[in-house]
């Protein structure tokens, strides 16, 4: 576990209302409207926003962060909630996370650090979880508002289509349902109103094999 990437997590969830309302992303909305809820897998879960929702709709949840004081706050916000019993907060370092289990559902929505982290390959591991007939829903940022403190600096930022390619949804065994720059509006701490774009992948996991690869043919046998 890296401290250094728990002590800025941490300073960045004890300098906030723990008990701020969010809302799920929209596009997390809309991917499981039609969805019977199951077991879900969220990464970078924050102070519980979305886990706590989840769980509200019937979800199974184990949700993942590094900060404790953010899985602190989200705890809470589940007991409130009356649906403590049906999350598993697990705080780890997703750098070197990994696990057998497979879910209905993995979504990681803004797993966004200013510290190292191979997002990709980490959200690569989390596919690799979504079982067959599963949802895969991930959520970045493309744009930033204005009032960010550096709304140019956008390396890094993947759209949604690259993140596509580098998690290999794109390939056979994957159906992809959405993957675009959605626009969304949102407000500044100070009121003002901008409009960014996130980048949107939503991929289910299809039951289709892989079809076979063309072997190539050796020499014909011959019998002397
Ligand atoms: C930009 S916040 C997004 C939080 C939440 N998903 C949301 O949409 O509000 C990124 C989250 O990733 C977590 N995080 C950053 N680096 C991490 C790491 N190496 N391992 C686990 N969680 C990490 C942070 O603690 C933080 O909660």
């Amino acid at each position: 576990m890296s401290d250094e990437a728990q002590a800025f997590w941490d300073g960045v969830y004890r300098g906030r209302d723990p008990s701020r309302h969010g809302e799920p992303h929209p596009a997390l909305r809309e991917a499981l409207a039609p969805i019977r809820p199951g077991r879900a897998l969220e990464l970078g879960c924050g102070d519980g926003t979305t886990a706590v929702w989840l769980a509200a709709r019937g979800w199974t949840v184990t949700a993942v962060d590094i900060s404790g004081v953010a899985l602190d706050a989200a705890a809470e916000r589940a007991r409130r909630a009356g649906v403590s019993s049906r999350i598993t907060w697990q705080r780890a370092d997703l750098r070197d996370w990994t696990t057998r289990e497979t879910f209905d559902l993995v979504t990681a929505l803004f797993l966004h650090t200013p510290l190292e982290l191979d997002a990709p390959a980490v959200l690569a591991r989390a596919a690799a979880a979504v079982r067959a007939d599963g949802t895969l829903l991930t959520v970045g940022h493309f744009t930033l508002p204005p009032w960010a403190w550096d709304p140019h600096d956008t390396d890094g930022l993947l759209s949604a289509s690259e993140l596509s390619t580098a998690l290999g949804v794109h390939e056979p065994g994957w159906r992809t349902v959405l993957a675009k720059e959605v626009p969304r509006a949102l407000t500044g701490h100070d009121g003002q109103a901008g409009t960014v774009l996130d980048a949107v992948l939503h991929a289910v996991r299809t039951t289709t094999p892989h079809p076979p690869r063309p072997t190539t043919a050796g020499p014909a046998p011959t019998r002397s």
